[in-house]
């Protein structure tokens, strides 16, 4: 089979660090893949602003003591095989992957040995960072690597809009008493203006995140839940959408609605959380203080703000065990170029949504419940993260199931199947065509991401998820309609995607009456 635009023995869709580790070991292994990627810049992603490090195994460290605190951030919630899969499995792709053939520059002391960052929840030394920049360092040594593979034709600028289904799209009408397969994507070319069918013998969905659908976030606005939403529309099962992660400190600033991280490794160094009268209150929540778990850290500074009625609490660094410019330079940098100075004053810092524990249900080799479908990284909800995230294990399952579903598609030996392609039709333009409105567009983006930062954030109520369905349902609505009426382009897409995103996330919730890990439901206010 020919690796032309049409047609690819496998599509993944997404370049992330999951993405790319999955083109990496089919390529090496001489399948010809097509890597899709919404942006330009194939780079550009949550990977690239990862800050604090991946996962690994100290020097003084163990599996059984990862996997427990792993478990224990997950609040009873992770799946036990699938965590310790990716202790016992997953620490050695970084060592052969990253470390041996990618050659990822991550830090190290002046003797060449690797340096091993603390973070929150974590009982050892044990991430590998590169200053405060691990997710570029990753990124940029994996797309190298990848792009130099003959075997990898990226498409830039490209769209997944939705994964084609033998139940969905197939003339044949009796396709639809088989189980459903998958057999690749409806794309968007963004600079043409133009849909295509791309075939493919297995699709990897590695889209990421959903950020972009809370009014604040520090992920990039590529986090649009589309992989979630077309996932779902294509009858895939999805879990766990309402463990929805807050960082604990994105740097605030009253005229910034994008905020940038600060690092959970600056706490791993010493910096400490006080109110804006210098009370340092992380005991009055956790034994663990500052290094306490993400979600517990995030209930405790927005329960302080509330109490307070601040707008923002304080990281302070004055008693920081290394020097904050040359161990932090890029938060440093930003923090500088936003008006704090760092190494004189504390920053001001709120939570925002950072990432999605829940997704595309997965196997332990990253299988989705539909046939011939994997997902893998951020998308994908493998159920090591349970209701809440230990820091610094995104890239790490990233780079683990990426890897595990590459060998899954490469042992299954089914990339000569024959499968029923020309059933497939070409993509069909709606007859009647509206211009787009851009402010409609914006307004209705906005309008989502307020909802869900409102009702469906931190704390949240029956009452307040109730209201959120009902808006956003009928949001739906109108959406949908101008999705079906006006030119496609990747705003429409985005708008089409936040919005059953948004649904999907809400619907977990009103379903979860049980506050565990990064879901708190205040039950006594219904
Ligand atoms: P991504 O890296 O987000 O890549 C998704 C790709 O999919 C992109 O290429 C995008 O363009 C593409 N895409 C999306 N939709 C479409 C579509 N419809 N069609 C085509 N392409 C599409 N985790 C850690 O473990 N350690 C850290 O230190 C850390 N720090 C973080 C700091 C920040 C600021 C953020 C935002 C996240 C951080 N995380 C960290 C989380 C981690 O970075 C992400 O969970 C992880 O990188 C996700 O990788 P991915 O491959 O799933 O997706
Ligand atoms: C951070 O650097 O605080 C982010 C780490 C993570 O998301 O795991």
């Amino acid at each position: 089979m020919k690796n032309d635009l049409h047609q690819t023995h496998v599509l993944v869709i997404g370049s992330g660090i999951s993405g790319l580790t999955a083109a990496l070991r089919l390529a090496e292994a001489g399948v010809d893949v097509t890597v899709l990627s919404k942006e330009e810049d194939p780079r550009e992603g949550n990977t690239l602003y990862a800050q604090g490090g991946i996962v690994t195994l100290g020097p003084t460290d163990s599996q059984k003591l990862l996997t427990q605190d792993v478990l224990s951030a997950g609040d009873g919630v992770s799946y036990p095989p699938a965590v310790k899969k990716l202790v016992a499995e997953g620490t050695e792709i970084v060592k052969t992957l990253l470390l041996e053939k990618v050659k990822v520059p991550f830090t190290t002391d002046e003797r060449g040995e690797l340096l091993y960052a603390q973070e929150g929840n974590h009982s050892r030394r044990r991430i590998l960072f590169s200053k405060d920049q691990t997710g570029r360092a990753i990124e940029e040594a994996l797309y190298k690597k990848v792009s130099e593979n003959p075997h990898v034709h990226f498409l830039k600028g490209a769209v997944a809009v939705d994964l084609i289904t033998t139940n969905h799209h197939s003339t044949n009408p009796l396709r639809a008493y088989e189980k459903p397969q998958v057999l690749g994507a409806y794309a968007l070319l963004r600079a043409q203006g133009k849909v295509i069918p791309l075939f493919s013998r297995a699709t990897v969905l590695a889209t990421g995140g959903l950020g972009r659908a809370f009014l604040h976030t520090t992920n990039p606005s590529c986090t649009r839940g589309d992989g979630y939403a077309m996932a779902y529309r294509a009858g895939a099962q999805i879990l766990n959408m309402e463990y929805t992660q807050f960082h604990p400190t994105a740097f605030y600033s009253s005229h910034m609605e994008d905020h940038f991280l600060i690092s959970e490794a600056v706490r791993g160094e010493g910096a400490v959380l006080k109110t804006q009268r210098g009370r340092a209150f992380m005991e009055d929540y956790s034994p663990l203080k500052d290094l306490a778990p993400r979600d517990v850290v995030s209930r405790a500074i927005y329960e302080e703000m509330l109490k307070n009625d601040d707008a923002y609490v304080l990281l302070d660094l004055s008693n920081l065990s290394v020097d904050p410019k040359e161990r932090f330079p890029y938060i440093y940098k930003t923090c500088l170029e936003n008006g704090v100075d760092i190494t004189r004053s504390p920053i001001p810092v709120v939570p925002a949504l950072h990432y999605s524990c829940g997704g595309v249900l997965v196997d332990l080799n990253g299988r989705t419940t539909l046939g011939r479908l994997y997902a893998v990284g951020e998308v994908a909800c493998t159920g090591v993260h349970g209701a809440n995230r230990l820091a610094s294990t995104s890239l790490l399952e990233g780079l683990a199931w990426g890897w595990f579903a590459a060998g899954d598609i490469l042992a299954k030996d089914r990339l000569d199947d024959d499968l029923p392609f020309h059933e497939i039709p070409l993509w069909k333009e709606p007859a009647i065509l509206e211009a787009t409105d851009p402010a409609l567009i914006v307004q209705d983006g906005k309008l989502i991401r307020s909802t869900l930062w409102n009702y469906a954030g931190i704390l949240r109520t029956t009452k307040r998820l109730q209201r959120a369905k009902a808006d956003i349902e009928y949001l739906k609505h109108r959406i949908d309609h101008f999705y079906k009426s006006t030119p496609l382009e990747d705003s429409v897409l985005g708008l089409r995607n936040i919005v059953d995103t948004a649904l999907l996330v809400i619907n977990s919730a009103l379903r979860n009456r049980v506050s565990r890990g990064s879901h708190t439901i205040l039950t006594d206010q219904n």
